[in-house]
């Protein structure tokens, strides 16, 4: 008999894992049912193809594309549209599950792309099979016979020494620093106790120390040595090594061995010091004097670009982000004099987005330089005038450049994707669509018009493209275009007629106003495959708002586990265990302007919740089937496992059941690239305000926390955190630990279907009470 009193004492997590699965599901067809949805349908399209690879000199393109009960390879002459198999599957399957040890099927490669070892040459293709390169000869002139994968030898130089999450290097493993040999072949230079030493090429003499003031604390970096053209000078990183974090985690169940084993990541986590690089140009020649950089220009760096030389070594040119992100230049470097000057300056009250920077530098950059900025509260392409640090608008309007994926520089042309230039048609502003345009801003000319999310693949030489697009309810189709626009001819044609006949219903897209009762908030509704409208279903919400990207799926591949990219079939499983499921992009995510971007900064606790909650309430007011009276569920992995919880440490009163996944539920406990990106530097009170562990007091609803145990991306301790603070709150939840899991645990990596099931199960005994517990 426990008592009362003891059993308070064992609430949290030991309670609740004993409990958890022992319980009878009611529903347990139903669960079934849904934990296998996506392997019963995953195979059930025909020629949805994936973005192609051109190859033989822009003559052919392969893709790989749905066949009935899995996929094929189909190659393209782009000059007559002729396909044919680019090798025998079932030849290929058998060779590498001879050399690989794992049985293979000629429908189920284990790669998604190839490409042919030596351009033009039919007889031999490299993939990539579990992380592993081979190179496998496919018999030539039809000889299927000779059949054979190796792995290629691995290049032989040494790599360079890797850096935690970009800003602190491995100091335990020796830096790559064979002698570099300058462009005229006269000198070598390499690092010497930390130093800079230069001698004559292929000579044994004493090499001639270039510095001397490199120590352990400030060493050289031979990895950042770049020789000016004309082989007169060079530049280095002199660097102050920051701080080596290591997080620290147990394996208790290894399947190596009985005992657990201590595994160590160096892993910085936000405000602490980092690598901290000073550029120093030396000369050859004796007589001058070498010159460290003056830094006040480029101050407290987050990270500097390696540098880049002029043609005529007039001058070094490298990109710098300053630590918060507040602010971003291209610094150029005079190479006679060793003075700086910015060509380029952003200034963000709130951020500059370092992993979306863009610089484009026109010959060798001396002249012109394309740029992308956020200045005018779009994200729009500029051009820079290098030597007069002129700057011109090219793209202009209340719509945003994504990526640019072609220059030419003789017609002074620029190919590009854009977000949002169709939205006054009431367009998804999220669809990609492609155009062209001037360097100086005239004829922006459109190559995409169905409405679609379009990815543009053009040939080595541009003179062609393939244009694959489609939506969630449209099933990819890919086009040959010429450059000009033109279409040649459609290549595929998706086909998802024994999907639909299996019970496949496209998600419903649904607008509504933001917080602003202004902005539009774009996402999906999914409904249970048994869906009545008369009857009601309360609503689980998947979410993800790191303010990196944008979440809600544009195109069609609806067979992503369930919290990966795409989501669909996730949302469905779950949907149709009698739920409605949504997910939306609220304020805070990216892809639209900057002040929709700027709301997560420094308030990631925001999550986009305001509009959530109005799009929620909007769904509502026009189907009645849309229960939300009981409490919203939600659920999430990693920053959407901080948001899952925060929705019921924050919005108690309207999200009351949650399954969060890998959160990083403390931002400080988190990796120090994504958090000072949003929460900037030096670490204030905006991160304990988004903190589920500062908050965890203010639980209200049913919560079950899933997490994998070697989690190196973020540091499982946080999990445990709140895991500790609920604890002392007296609050119940529920826990699952996966032994050995990573961070993608029971989403992308074994043991998928249990996890899958719990959480499933999770939201049908706290929402439906179909289980007895
Ligand atoms: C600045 O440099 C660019 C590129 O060389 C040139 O086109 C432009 O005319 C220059 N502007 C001024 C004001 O000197
Ligand atoms: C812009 O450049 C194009 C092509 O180089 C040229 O035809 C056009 O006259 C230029 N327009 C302006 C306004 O300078
Ligand atoms: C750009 O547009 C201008 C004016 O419309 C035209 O004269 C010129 O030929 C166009 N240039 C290109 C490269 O299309
Ligand atoms: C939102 O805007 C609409 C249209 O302008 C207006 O009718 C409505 O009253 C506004 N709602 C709120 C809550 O301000
Ligand atoms: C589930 O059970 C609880 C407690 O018995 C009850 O308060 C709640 O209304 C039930 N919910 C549903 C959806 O039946």
């Amino acid at each position: 008999m426990v008592s009362i009193k003891s059993l308070s004492a064992l609430r949290g997590a030991a309670l609740l894992l004993a409990t958890a699965w022992t319980a009878t599901v009611a529903a347990k067809p139903d669960l079934d049912r849904s934990v296998s949805l996506r392997a019963d349908w995953m195979y059930l399209t025909r020629d949805i193809p994936d973005l192609p690879q051109w190859s033989h000199a822009g003559k052919r393109f392969h893709y790989r594309k749905t066949v009935d009960d899995g996929f094929a390879f189909v190659e393209v002459f782009a000059c007559s549209l002729r396909r044919r198999d680019p090798f025998d599957a079932v030849k290929l399957a058998s060779t590498l599950s001879q050399v690989t040890g794992t049985t293979y099927q000629a429908l189920r490669l284990p790669f998604e792309t190839f490409s042919y070892v030596s351009d033009g040459d039919d007889s031999a293709i490299s993939v990539s099979v579990a992380g592993s390169r081979w190179t496998c000869t496919i018999g030539e002139g039809g000889e299927a016979e000779a059949y054979a994968c190796v792995r290629p030898p691995s290049g032989g130089g040494a790599g360079n020494r890797p850096r935690g999450f970009g800003v602190v290097r491995d100091l335990t493993v020796p830096a790559n620093n064979p002698p570099r040999r300058s462009p005229n072949g006269a000198w070598e230079v390499f690092v010497e106790n930390d130093n800079v030493v230069l001698r004559a090429a292929r000579s044994n003499d004493t090499p001639r120390p270039l510095s001397s003031d490199g120590t352990a604390d400030n060493f050289y970096d031979p990895e950042t040595i770049v020789w000016s053209p004309d082989s007169t000078k060079l530049v280095v990183y002199r660097v102050k090594p920051g701080y080596a974090r290591q997080v620290v985690r147990v394996e208790a169940a290894p399947t190596s061995q009985k005992q657990p084993i201590v595994r160590t990541q160096l892993y910085p986590k936000p405000g602490d010091d980092i690598d901290q690089e000073q550029p120093v140009l030396f000369y050859v020649d004796e007589e001058l004097e070498s010159i460290e950089i003056d830094a006040d220009l480029f101050p407290t760096p987050w990270q500097l670009s390696r540098p880049v030389w002029r043609r005529d070594s007039s001058e070094f040119v490298f990109d710098y982000q300053r630590r918060g992100h507040s602010q971003a230049r291209v610094i150029s470097v005079d190479g006679a004099t060793g003075t700086p000057r910015a060509i380029v300056t952003e200034e963000a009250d709130t951020f500059v987005y370092a992993d979306r920077r863009w610089r484009y530098d026109v010959g060798d950059g001396s002249r012109e330089m394309l740029w992308i900025s956020e200045r005018d509260g779009w994200r729009h392409l500029y051009l820079v005038g290098t030597a007069n640090g002129t700057i011109e608008q090219i793209t202009k309007g209340d719509w945003l450049v994504r990526d640019v994926i072609r220059v030419d520089e003789q017609r002074r042309l620029i190919w590009f994707s854009a977000n949002g230039i169709d939205v006054d048609e009431g367009k998804d502003p999220y669809f990609k669509h492609f155009f062209r345009i001037g360097f100086n801003g005239s004829n922006l000319t459109r190559l995409t018009t169905a409405d679609a999310s379009h990815e543009l693949t053009f040939s080595p030489d541009s003179s062609l493209y393939v244009d694959t697009y489609s939506r969630v309810d449209l099933p990819t189709i890919s086009e040959l275009h010429r450059a000009d626009g033109s279409l040649i001819g459609t290549i595929e044609t998706g086909d998802i007629s024994r999907l639909t006949d299996a019970g496949f219903r496209a998600p419903e897209v649904f607008v509504a106003k933001g917080r602003d009762n202004a902005t539009d908030i774009w996402g999906l509704i999914v409904r249970p495959y048994n869906y009545d409208p008369d009857k009601t279903y309360q609503v689980i919400e998947n979410i993800y708002a790191g303010p990196h990207d944008s979440f809600v799926p544009k195109t069609f591949w609806p067979f992503g586990y369930h919290s990966g990219g795409d989501k669909v079939i996730g949302m469905q499983a779950q949907a149709d265990l009698g739920f409605i499921v949504v997910q939306m992009d609220g304020m805070g995510t990216a892809n639209r302007n900057k002040a929709f971007h700027d709301v997560a900064w420094k308030d990631l606790a925001d999550s986009g919740f305001p509009d959530r909650i109005l799009w929620h309430r909007a769904v509502a007011a026009q189907d009645p089937s849309y229960d939300i009276s009981g409490g919203v569920g939600i659920y999430g992995a990693s920053a959407g496992g901080q948001s899952s919880l925060n929705a019921l440490l924050f919005h108690g009163d309207f999200y009351r059941f949650a399954v969060a996944y890998a959160g990083c539920y403390d931002n400080r406990m988190d990796k120090i690239s994504w958090n000072e990106q949003w929460l900037g530097w030096p670490v204030d009170e905006s991160y304990s305000a988004a903190s589920g562990v500062d908050h965890a007091d203010k639980l209200k609803g049913q919560i079950l926390l899933i997490s994998g145990e070697q989690d190196s991306n973020v540091d499982p301790a946080s999990t445990m955190q709140v895991v500790d603070a609920l604890v002392r709150a007296d609050k119940d939840f529920e826990l699952l630990i996966v032994p050995g899991g990573e961070h993608t645990v029971g989403r992308s990596t074994e043991p998928i279907d249990y996890v899958q099931r719990r959480q499933f199960d999770f939201f049908v005994r706290k929402m439906l009470n179909k289980t007895a517990i």
